[in-house]
This record gives structure tokens, C-alpha cells and sequence, in this order.
């Protein structure tokens, strides 16, 4: 809340700090004339490229980061993403030499405890999923969903059974649900929720039939409630023929108390960069290891960390059906070393605590909160849980997105906001288990106080923030994004 002037100021860019001549080393000068070193048809005169010295580069790259804001900065109750803290001994084991200098095809015999750190993490994640076995491959959540996907249209393929092309998805799912159904050629059917934010069972029994390739699921769904009708949903997929999908990004509010595959799922992905420590955002990289039952097996990606007979490890391609590979590589190999470390050193009950606290803490400020922003399905909730702002919008004409533009002149990342769909000014809170009761009393009097401010200031914020609001319609059109030198030079 201290800003100072400048800090609102723009960065000027590094071109616009760029001076001919300038330079941040001393080189040699080549001899002989360009030629000598690449061909007349490959060499440019026009290329604009900067010349700064190492400080201006070093004080410009130092002060962008201060302009960003990160989860070692503060609460980022960011609703679906599970912004929490990634320990730094995960950041330790992740840049240890040992592993960061191994080369993705290198012989197996010269990587054997890689092998082993990969192998275990996909008997571990088959263990707190309920599953059989599990692929690491995927690298976002959304990809993990196609690699599941692509599962089920070979299952159902190699049955002889190809006309199963219909993919239930319930109307509260997260948009890369249907997204990728669609992506891999699957008709979408939408399921509606009911009164109590749960999938409608009635509407799933009567759109099954002989084309249900399977159902699409989150559990906790998004607005953070757990399905409590989900065997009998699992029952009435499977004797349709179908099988069923779970969307385990949502594993924070679960992991170590309830198992995917233990509700009826078939297959499910992970989060690791949410559920397991790696920071979820940025785009990447991440991973979102897909674990399945014995029926979907064969089919999984290749290759994969196999125990040999003689108890050494390798990457086999031995399953006969497989979709093929999802990545250039093994996976994202840090990202996996993170979710190793994360499990070993919390363990059974460590991770057992971790979904107690994510859910004790989004309660704690849904309660906080509720008598100002109602909560859309007002019940103990998950990991974290829906409010409106409708009430406010109408009494006092502040809407969802004021409130995300004015907390961050309290100094938070706003929250998520405008999803789940079906709720109107939807704000969506997820304050993750590494929180502080301190910092959690001081969101919720963030929140509070806001909905009290005069809404002139609120409807004109963020006042602290080099950007203020950007013109949305605008920016959709017009996507102005590429810096050009300006026309005079
Ligand atoms: C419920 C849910 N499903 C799927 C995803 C997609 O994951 P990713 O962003 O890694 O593709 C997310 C992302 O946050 C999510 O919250």
C-alpha cells in the first residue's frame, strides 16, 4: 500500500535504453570480414538488437521483477489454480547437479537413479490415485485430460466399439474440459448441475446410451463441493458403457483422505504443479501425470520407467496399444524431482494434513467473508469456494471485477473471478494450506473493507499499479502486443 510515484511509472523498454555502442563485454574483433564465418545470403544489416551494458541490463531485468507479483510475495488465492508454497528443499533437490545436467536420451545404465526417482513417483501416484499404473508425460493438466481422452477413444476403438464418440461434461466443469473433448473429436454433452452444485444424476441417467464414450468429472467439482453422488454416477456411466474421467486438478482438498479411483474413475490426471508444489501459472512447464486402472493400461503413452527382471530400470515401450508418445521427452523431469520430494518428505500424514488445512483455511474464509459476499452454494466447502458479489453489485453498483482491481491496491492477487460460469460475479477463493491465520484475518478484512469503500474509488482501481484498467474490448480486437521502434528512427 506504500507505492511510490515511480513504482507506477512504465519500465522503459530495452530498446528504449539501448545507446550505439554501448556494451556489457569486451570481444575481440573477428578477423577477416563476416563471410569467413557464415554465407553473404545469411548475414543481415538490419537487425535490431540493443546495445547496454551488463548493469542496465541486470537493474532493468531486477526491476520488472518487482513490478510482477508471486506467491513468495503474498497470498494468491487464485480459485482452481492452488497457488501455494513450493518448499525450498524441493528447489534444492530439483537444481542438484546430479539432475539437472542429465541429458533426457542418455543410456539408461548411466541414469539408473533418475529411473528410480521416475519409477517410484509413478507407483506413488498410482497409490494416492487408487489407480494401476501412471504416465508422466503430459506436461499441463489440459494435456493430461487429452492423453485421458485419447485412453478412451483407443479402449472403446480397440473393442470394436468406435461409435462411442459422446463425452459427458457437466455444466460446472473447467473449460479445458470441454475443450479438449472437442480437440480430440468427442461430442460434448452437457450436464446440468442441480440445486445443491453437484452434478444432476437424473440428467446423467438419461443422457447415457450406446454412444456414451464416458463422463468427464471433477471431484471436488469447481465450486469447490465435494460429489457425494459419485459411485452411483461411476454405477450409471459404467453400465452404459462408458468410463469415467477425473479431473484430479482439484486433489489439494483430497489427497491423502480420498482416492479418485476408489469413487469409480478409470482414469484421472494430476496437477503435480499444483497439487504438488510446483507454482501452477506462467504456462508452463508442468506436469499432468495421468494414472489409470488395469483396462486402460495397455494403451498408456510410451515409454515409461520399468523395473527389469534383474531389479535395474529402463525405459520400456512394451505396451502393445499404446496411443504413442505425448512429449518430446520423458516429461517435464524437474517438475516430477518437486512432486518426489514433496511426497517423501510429508508422507502418508503429511499430505493427509495438507488437504486438512487447504480446506480448514478456505472455510475459515468463507465464514469470514459470507455475510458480505454470500457464497453461491453456501455449505462447508472443499479446498476453496465460490462467492457472489451480486448483492454488492445491486446495493451499491460494485461488481466482481472492481473488487479483483482493489485488492491489489491492498497488496493480493486478486482472486479468480467470473468462474464457475453459472454463478453470477463469481469470485473464486482458494487460499491453500500454507497460509497463516494472520494472513488469512488480513484478506478477509481486505475484502470486508472493500465492499464499504466508496465506490467511486473501487470502481477506479487498481491506484497503485503501473497499469491501471486496460480497455478489454479493445485489447480483444486490437491485440497490440509486439514493441516497434518508434516511426521517426
Ligand atoms: C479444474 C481444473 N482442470 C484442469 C486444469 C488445467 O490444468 P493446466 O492449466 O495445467 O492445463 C485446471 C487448471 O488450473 C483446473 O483448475
Amino acid at each position: 500500500m506504500t507505492k511510490q510515484k515511480s513504482d507506477m511509472e512504465p519500465i522503459p523498454t530495452l530498446f528504449d535504453k539501448s545507446r550505439p555502442g554501448r556494451t556489457g563485454g569486451r570481444y575481440p574483433e573477428p578477423s577477416g570480414s563476416a563471410e569467413r564465418y557464415l554465407p553473404a545470403s545469411e548475414l543481415r544489416e538490419d537487425l535490431p538488437l540493443t546495445e547496454l551494458s551488463e548493469v542496465d541490463v541486470t537493474r532493468h531485468f531486477t526491476l520488472l521483477s518487482q513490478r510482477n507479483y508471486g506467491i513468495d510475495m503474498g497470498l494468491y488465492p487464485l480459485g482452481s489454480c492452488t497457488m501455494k508454497h513450493n518448499p525450498r528443499l524441493n528447489e534444492r533437490i530439483a537444481a542438484m547437479p546430479a539432475f539437472s545436467e542429465l541429458h533426457p536420451s542418455q543410456p539408461s545404465a548411466t541414469c539408473q537413479g533418475a529411473l528410480q526417482i521416475i519409477f517410484e513417483l509413478q507407483n506413488a501416484l498410482a497409490e494416492i490415485g487408487g489407480m494401476d499404473a501412471v504416465t508422466l508425460q503430459p506436461a499441463a493438466g489440459a494435456q493430461g485430460e487429452m492423453t485421458g481422452l485419447l485412453l478412451i477413444r483407443a479402449y472403446h476403438r480397440h473393442r470394436n466399439d468406435p461409435k462411442r464418440t459422446e463425452m459427458l461434461v457437466p455444466d460446472s466443469a473447467h473449460g479445458t474440459n470441454p475443450a479438449t473433448a472437442n480437440l480430440v473429436g468427442l461430442k460434448i454433452v452437457k450436464i446440468p448441475s442441480n440445486s445443491r452444485g453437484r452434478v444432476d444424476v437424473d440428467a446423467v441417467r438419461a443422457a447415457v446410451g450406446p454412444n456414451t464414450a464416458g463422463m468427464m468429472m471433477t471431484n471436488p467439482n469447481t465450486l469447490g463441493l465435494f460429489e457425494d453422488q459419485i459411485e452411483e454416477i461411476a454405477g450409471i456411466v459404467h453400465s452404459a458403457g462408458g468410463l469415467m474421467y477425473c479431473d484430479g486438478a482439484n486433489m489439494n482438498a483430497i489427497v491423502g483422505i480420498a482416492r479418485p479411483g476408489d469413487m469409480g474413475f478409470d482414469v484421472m490426471h494430476f496437477n503435480l504443479h499444483k497439487t504438488f508444489s510446483t507454482p501452477h501459472g506462467g504456462g508452463g512447464p508442468g506436469c499432468g501425470a495421468v494414472a489409470v486402472k488395469e483396462v486402460l493400461k495397455p494403451f498408456l503413452p510410451v515409454p515409461y520407467a520399468k523395473e527389469t527382471e534383474d531389479g535395474t530400470l529402463e525405459w520400456a515401450a512394451d505396451l502393445k496399444h499404446s496411443i504413442g508418445r505425448l512429449h518430446g521427452t520423458s516429461g517435464n523431469f524437474a517438475v516430477m524431482l518437486r512432486a518426489y520430494t514433496y511426497i517423501r518428505s510429508l508422507g502418508p500424514d503429511g499430505l493427509r494434513a495438507v488437504a486438512e488445512n487447504a480446506v480448514l483455511n478456505a472455510n475459515y474464509i468463507r465464514v469470514g467473508v459470507e455475510k458480505t459476499y454470500p457464497v453461491a452454494y453456501p455449505e462447508t466447502c472443499m479446498h476453496e469456494f465460490v462467492a457472489s458479489a451480486s448483492e454488492l453489485k445491486k446495493a451499491r453498483g460494485i461488481r466482481t471485477l472492481d473488487i479483483a482491481k482493489r485488492l491489489m491496491d491492498y497488496g493480493y492477487h486478486p482472486p479468480t473471478v467470473y468462474f464457475p460460469l453459472i454463478v453470477p460475479e463469481a469470485l473464486m477463493i482458494e487460499p491453500t494450506e500454507t497460509e497463516t491465520r494472520e494472513t488469512l484475518d488480513a484478506f478477509i478484512d481486505a475484502l470486508n473493507k472493500i465492499a464499504e469503500e466508496d465506490p467511486v474509488l473501487v470502481h477506479s482501481a487498481p491506484h497503485t499499479m503501473p497499469v491501471t484498467r486496460v480497455d478489454e474490448v479493445e485489447a480483444a480486437k486490437r491485440l497490440d502486443v509486439r514493441w516497434m521502434p518508434p516511426a521517426d528512427e
